[in-house]
């Protein structure tokens, strides 16, 4: 038997109530050394969708539909092992190196200038992150000279004969990764890190004063240090940097769905603890600058059986971190992204992680196929039409208790205006893992009266996934029902949904 629909939930949108802009570099993503991203991943030159430059064609066309921005790279954990210099030159002379972050050895065959490369055939923006673990001030300049510097200096002459005579003109730079995670290679204390953080920030600054600078905060928001940690690098690089990291990943355990669908809880209050930070520190410097928040890793990722695996041998591109994801993961992961949009105001940067194959939205088989993951949906529909202004959405409907979350509302939701052609589009979740929730949403204020497209990802089978047996299994599809008259949206969102409503 169907169960009853839920009490309807209630939302007026406002045009004059906006959260902010949204900054197009939330849809970013992360291509890290790590398992197949790269290597049968993004580059595959005896791949028959190969280019010229070994990229697989299947896979930069799937990238340009996801519509990711900002991208970043190379790591990760990888690089904080990371040497520049390896990954540059023509190829046969690049060294192997082991990588210790994932106990796999790198070949370099694809190193930076084939990034840079990539980055362009995708219409992206590259994210470059330098080596604070085992590294410092004096190579993070020279990867910069050699990125950016025009030429008549070594370095950059060293890009020019390597084949590249434009700069690569990186702007946006990660200082180290996840630095205060003891299983980061050459782990730092925050007040180790907010050192190094702060000079390298300072001489890269002098190279080019208009760079973008990303401190790394907390691992994630359970570490014991979380807060106190960016509070002691902010009080070093508060006037030097404009960005510190959040990194959070998600996963279902014991059973409790209930829970993980309301992950975007903790994500919520994670950015609210990291802005509360910023902001306090910020009061005590007295200072008229703003942190931004750069979410530069984000997904759902069942760690869990990443860390039950047996640890690598050494192997070139294994298969690591390849999570199947459900249309149950979807609709979490369609949260997490109403969750960023709806701090858009300050998370300027987000990088969903990973791209390809490693915990993505693409996969691929060697020398075969290429497919989109559940997860891929609801990225490029709130990539493509996520844009413009975040609304303010206060929902007013049905909750229930949650064993992690206590008692969370059924709704997630957000909304965005596009000021140039007055469309307005609703992202919306329905928690409830089987009753449908009928929604209204006042639309007066926004001048909207057509419903353009009423778009769900929800299955009957909420297990059900995309394969490489069976790669077009889920799929969004048009809703039934949903009407505009009288200047409210009336709609009936299905049991554990992921929903994409625009209207003109
Ligand atoms: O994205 C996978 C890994 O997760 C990254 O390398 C690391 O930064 C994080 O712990």
């Amino acid at each position: 038997m169907t169960p009853d629909p839920l009490s309807p939930a209630h939302v007026t949108l406002d045009p004059a109530f906006a959260v902010g802009p949204v900054s197009p570099r939330l849809f970013g993503s992360f291509v890290e050394h790590l398992g197949r991203c790269v290597y049968t991943g993004i580059y595959e030159p005896d791949h028959p969708a190969a280019d010229a430059a070994g990229l697989r064609t299947d896979v930069l066309d799937l990238i340009r539909e996801l519509g990711v921005t900002a991208i970043r790279y190379p790591g990760g954990n990888f690089v904080s092992g990371f040497r520049w210099e390896d990954s540059v030159g023509p190829v046969a002379e690049r060294p192997r190196r082991l990588d210790l972050a994932w106990r796999s050895t790198e070949s370099n065959r694809f190193g930076l200038r084939e990034f840079a490369d990539f980055v362009r055939k995708v219409d992206g923006e590259p994210m470059m992150a330098v080596n604070l673990g085992t590294r410092g001030v004096a190579e993070a300049l020279e990867l910069q000279e050699y990125a950016n510097h025009p030429g008549g200096t070594e370095l950059s002459q060293r890009r020019i004969d390597h084949g590249d005579e434009q700069p690569y003109g990186i702007r946006l730079w990660c200082l180290g990764n996840e630095m205060d995670g003891p299983w980061q290679t050459g782990h730092k204390t925050a007040a180790e890190y907010g050192r190094l953080a702060t000079e390298t920030a300072r001489a890269m600054r002098q190279m080019d004063p208009d760079l973008e600078l990303v401190a790394c905060g907390s691992s994630n928001r359970a570490m014991p240090t979380f807060a106190a940690w960016e509070a002691t690098v902010l009080e070093h690089a508060y006037e030097h940097v404009d960005y510190i990291s959040l990194h959070a990943y998600y996963e279902e355990s014991d059973g409790d769905r209930d829970s993980f669908l309301a992950s975007a809880v903790d994500m919520e209050t994670f950015i609210e603890d990291v802005v509360a930070t910023c902001d306090h520190v910020g009061a005590r410097l007295k200072s008229d600058k703003r942190i931004n928040l750069s979410f530069d890793e984000w997904n759902v990722w069942y760690q869990k059986r990443f860390h039950d695996a047996a640890p690598g041998q050494w192997e070139e591109a294994p298969r690591l971190l390849e999570d199947n994801y459900s249309v149950t993961d979807a609709v979490v992961f369609g949260s997490l992204l109403i969750a960023l949009l709806r701090h858009a105001d300050r998370v300027t940067v987000a990088c969903l992680a990973q791209l390809v194959n490693v915990i993505a939205p693409i996969m691929t088989e060697p020398g075969g196929p290429s497919w989109r993951q559940s997860t891929f949906f609801p990225f490029a529909q709130a990539s493509r039409h996520g844009r413009g202004r975040v609304l303010q959405v206060h929902v007013d409907g049905p909750a229930h208790e949650t064993a992690r979350y206590g008692e969370v509302p059924l709704l997630h939701a957000t909304a965005t205006v596009d000021d140039t052609s007055g469309a307005v589009t609703v992202f919306a979740v329905n928690r409830s893992q089987d009753r449908a929730l009928p929604l209204t949403v006042a639309l007066g204020a926004t001048g909207v009266t057509r419903l353009v497209e009423h778009s769900v990802l929800a299955d009957a089978d909420p297990e059900a996934r995309n394969t490489l047996d069976e790669p077009g299994r889920v799929t969004p599809h048009a809703a039934t029902g949903t009407a505009v008259a009288d200047g409210t949206l009336r709609t009936t969102l299905e049991p554990l949904s992921w929903n994409v409503i625009r209207l003109a």
